[in-house]
């Protein structure tokens, strides 16, 4: 049956959480009454407004080590001494024509988009399992669905993501539930790149998404029933959808 108070009292880490996805994500999880505990890496002054903003604890890790994302998750069970929700939101995106991908790129890419999301599951869903379970969100992309010629290492993260997902579905259960939400164009302040205006000329919606409309989805797989896990919702504006 649903929790009517699904927010209340639980605690709530979102990965990358100082700035844009990350933040409105957190902002929405301290609204809906989660404890939140604001993840960031080398954005401190963004950090610092979101977790004042949203009442929330600030946690500093570079998840390309996994002993920094070991240590990050034994300052959430000092502070809080629980775990109830995760958002694996923090990942590296960048432009780069496949025949000049570097092995250099391709690491850090995989290491931050998925190694540390695998990581982090596990330390999460270790800790949660100390209280009876949980709920965890990772951000895959719509480029883990569709081919983009220019982010070869970044889909197949993405990909492994939206897979990784799947598997630990079935690992996790049943005391964890385990949900993607693959976001298509999202933007912020600033012009757009030529990239993105061609992926929103191609939009059915015609638009951009935003920060909170993301939020929304994640909020979504969290107030849901365990029952709903391995999934992957995009928020595209349907542009999953185009031949
Ligand atoms: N924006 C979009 O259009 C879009 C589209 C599809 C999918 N997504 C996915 O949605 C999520 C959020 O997107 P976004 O555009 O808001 O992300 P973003 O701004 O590119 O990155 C989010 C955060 O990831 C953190 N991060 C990067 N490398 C890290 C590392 N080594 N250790 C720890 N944290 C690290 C950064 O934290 P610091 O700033 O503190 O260093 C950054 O603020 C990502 O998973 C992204 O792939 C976004």
């Amino acid at each position: 049956m649903a929790d009517s108070a699904p927010f209340r009292g639980k605690v709530a880490l979102v990965t990358g959480a100082a700035r844009r996805i990350g933040r409105a994500i957190a902002l929405r999880l301290a609204a809906e009454g989660a404890t939140v505990a604001v993840h960031y890496h080398q954005s401190e002054q963004d950090a610092r407004r979101t977790a004042e903003e949203s009442g929330a604890r600030l946690f500093n890790a570079n998840l390309e080590h996994v002993p920094e994302i070991h240590r990050l998750f034994t300052e959430v069970e000092q502070a809080y001494g629980r775990l109830d929700f995760l958002v694996n939101n923090a990942a590296r995106f960048e432009q780069v024509p496949a025949l000049e991908i570097t092995e250099e790129a391709w690491d850090q890419i995989h290491n931050v988009n998925l190694k540390a999301v695998f990581f982090c599951c596990q330390a999460g869903a270790r800790l949660m399992l100390k209280n009876g379970g949980g709920k965890i969100v990772n951000l895959s992309s719509l480029g883990g669905i569709r081919p983009w010629s220019e982010h070869a290492h970044y889909c197949a993260s993405k990909a492994g993501v939206i897979m990784l997902t799947r598997v630990l579905a079935k690992a996790f259960a049943p005391h964890i539930s385990v949900n993607s939400v693959a976001p298509g164009v999202v933007h912020f302040e600033g012009e757009m790149t030529p990239r993105a205006q061609r992926l929103v000329a191609a939009t059915p919606m015609r638009r951009a998404g935003t920060g909170e409309e993301i939020a929304e989805a994640v909020v979504s797989f969290l107030r849901a029933s365990p029952f709903v896990t391995g999934q992957v919702l995009a928020v595209d504006g349907g542009l999953s959808q185009r031949a």
